[in-house]
Order: structure tokens, then C-alpha cells, then sequence
């Protein structure tokens, strides 16, 4: 096995073990009415990512792919998305551009899907070309790319030159015909960076916050001395991020992910503006510790919960969870002063 085999499998192993905390949801609290006048049956969450339309605001987010386990964990996932009727995306598709004969852990998404909503996924880094060959791996409907300089930094295998990214981003936005998500891996997103990436055209972000899956452990975990857990904090979580998004949401379309833990916070993340919400962990874990049938059940009950939520919001699509009052905590309300993001 490959040392980037290996690393695949152990974020595998570590992201199943990791810590539970606290959602960062909790912080927002949604205004109830009594009245919500409108019926179930009004209600439709089909949703527009740039060109693109999910039927529902909801996605597996970009996980793994590139090793034997990997390859069986695409081939459930796909399964799940298929099932549920979710977009999916793989894992970063590095291992498929440098070694051919690990494209079928990446492409089984798609012969398993054949007609579902598919993303590929690259860093930053990778050459022009490299991009529209992830795409045209899985026939991908858009493509990820991810940014993760700060699990780059506790690897100790990472990078350490950043300094190209951004006209990187830039030349693979004109280089693929599909529409570009750039999205962070758990560390989220401020209104710098946004600016950063709307100067450069980028039209779609996954804000990706701090909540759930942290790569600052995960990475630490993997270190001989484990001497960085101090950056464990490292980052704004997701509600936060989404705050800092909130300037920019007339003209970027945002997604949500990162600690999504119940179908509350999904459609809390939903009225801070963010156009859909993104899974990983949690259905990594129902998967690999329940199976496939308990993961199935898990976005079918997320699915419902989304619709009934919604129902006592009085919410008969996203433009009006957009406009649902919410209250936020102290905590947030005082980032949303000191940061100026009203
Ligand atoms: C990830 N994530 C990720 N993101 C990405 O863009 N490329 C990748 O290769 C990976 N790899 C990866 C492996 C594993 C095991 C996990 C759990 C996650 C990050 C992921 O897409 C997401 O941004 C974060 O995990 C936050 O979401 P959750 O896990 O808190 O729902």
C-alpha cells in the first residue's frame, strides 16, 4: 500500500473515531409561528446551484476514494445517493490523476449512479489539465475544489506553498465547463476570503466551518509527536461562516457544511442563506457502523425532518426559508458586530 493509500484509509479510521461536539447551530434559534398557513403539499425544496438543480437541498459531501476501503465506502455512498435521490461528491481525485489504477474506487460512483448529481473533487494545486480529467472521470456534473491549508500545515507529509492557489482557482474556473464549487474541509470561511475568491470570479462556495469533521485532530492524530493539538479551535465554525457570507450572497450562491448533525441545523444553515447543506461524517459513520439501510433511512428521515420543519415555518421553498426570522446568541450577534457583517 502506498504511503497516500494509507493516508486515505486513516482518515477513514480517524474520522470514525473522532469526537463529537457541540453543534454550532445552537447558537441560532428560528422564530416560531403558530400560523404557518400553508400545507405539506406546497412544500418544495428543489434547489439552483449556479446552472445546476437538486431536487434537493441536501448532498453527501466530498469524502474519499483511492484505496481498496475507499473505493467499497464510493460504492455505498453512491448507493445511498442513488437511493435517496442527493447529489454526491468524491474525495479529493489526486490518487486517480497520479495512478490510473485507482480510478474505479472514484468512478464506481458513477456506474453506480449513472444519472445522479456527481461531483469530482481536486486541491487547489493541481495542473489545468488535471481538472477537466477529474471531471471527465465521472462525467461530473461540477467540480470541487478544496482548500486546506491549515490540515496541509499538521500533516506532516503536507504542502507549504500556498502561494499559487488563487490563479490556480482562477484557470481551472476557465478551463472546465462545469460549474467550480469551491469549498474549505472544516475550517470555513470569512468574508476576506470570499472577496478574495469573488475577485476571481468564483461564483459557488461551500463554506465548510468548524463543528464537525476536524482535520486539525485528525492530522494530529497522525503525527509521531501529536504536539498540534492546540489548533484544534483553529477556524470559524459553520453558523459563523455563513454570517460572514451573508455580504455576498446576492451574487455567490453558498453552501453549507461542516457539523451538519440534524435536520434542524441543515435548515438552520438553509435560513442563514446557504442554498443546500452537505454531509460527511455523519453518514460516513451510520454507514460504516449501521450499514447501508440504516444510512438509506438516515437522508430519508433528514429529508422528511427538512420538509416538516419547513412546514411549521411556513416555508413553501428556499427563497422563503431565506426570509425566516432567527434570533442569534450573544456570542454570534457580538462576531456579527465586531466583524461589521450588517
Ligand atoms: C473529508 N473532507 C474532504 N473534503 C474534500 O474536499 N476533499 C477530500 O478529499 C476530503 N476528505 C475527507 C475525508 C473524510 C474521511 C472526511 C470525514 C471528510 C471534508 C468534507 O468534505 C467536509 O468539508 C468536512 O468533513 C466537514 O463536514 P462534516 O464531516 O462535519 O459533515
Amino acid at each position: 500500500m502506498t504511503t497516500r493509500e494509507q493516508r486515505k484509509d486513516e482518515h477513514i479510521r480517524l474520522a470514525l473515531s473522532h469526537p463529537v461536539t457541540q453543534s454550532s447551530f445552537d447558537g441560532i434559534q428560528l422564530v416560531h409561528r403558530s400560523i404557518p398557513a400553508i400545507k405539506r403539499s406546497d412544500i418544495s425544496l428543489e434547489t439552483q446551484i449556479d446552472s445546476l438543480t437538486l431536487n434537493f437541498p441536501l448532498y453527501i459531501n466530498a469524502m474519499t476514494g483511492g484505496s481498496k476501503w475507499a473505493g467499497e465506502i464510493n460504492r455505498k455512498l453512491a448507493i445511498i445517493s442513488r437511493e435517496t435521490d442527493i447529489a454526491m461528491a468524491v474525495g479529493s481525485m489526486h490518487a486517480a490523476l497520479k495512478n490510473e489504477e485507482l480510478i474505479p474506487t472514484y468512478r464506481i460512483i458513477r456506474e453506480i449512479n449513472p444519472h445522479g448529481k456527481v461531483f469530482a473533487n481536486i486541491g487547489a494545486d493541481v495542473p489545468l489539465s488535471s481538472a477537466a480529467r477529474a471531471v471527465d472521470m465521472l462525467t461530473a456534473d461540477a467540480l470541487q475544489i478544496h482548500l486546506n491549508a491549515p490540515q496541509e500545515v499538521v500533516m506532516p507529509e503536507g504542502g507549504r506553498d500556498f502561494s499559487d492557489w488563487l490563479t490556480n482557482i482562477e484557470g481551472i474556473i476557465r478551463s472546465v465547463d462545469v460549474p467550480v464549487i469551491v469549498k474549505e474541509v472544516g475550517f470555513g470561511m470569512s468574508a476576506e476570503t470570499l472577496e478574495q475568491l469573488r475577485g476571481i470570479g468564483v461564483q459557488i462556495v461551500d463554506v465548510s466551518g468548524r463543528g464537525g469533521t476536524n482535520f486539525i485532530y485528525i492530522e494530529n492524530e497522525r503525527r509521531p509527536q501529536k504536539d498540534q493539538s492546540y489548533l484544534s479551535e483553529w477556524g470559524q465554525t459553520t453558523s459563523v461562516s455563513l454570517l460572514e457570507s451573508q455580504p455576498f450572497q446576492q451574487e455567490m450562491t453558498i453552501l453549507a457544511s461542516g457539523g451538519i448533525q440534524s435536520p434542524l441545523d441543515a435548515i438552520k444553515s438553509i435560513v442563514l442563506g446557504a442554498k443546500a447543506a452537505g454531509l460527511s461524517r455523519a453518514v460516513l459513520t451510520e454507514v460504516e457502523t449501521n450499514g447501508l439501510e440504516a444510512a438509506i433511512q438516515l437522508i430519508e428521515t433528514f429529508k422528511a425532518h427538512m420538509i416538516d420543519i419547513s412546514l411549521i415555518l411556513g416555508a413553501r421553498n428556499i427563497n422563503e426559508l431565506h426570509q425566516v426570522p432567527y434570533v442569534l446568541s450573544p456570542e454570534l450577534e457580538s462576531w456579527q458586530r465586531q466583524r461589521n457583517l450588517k
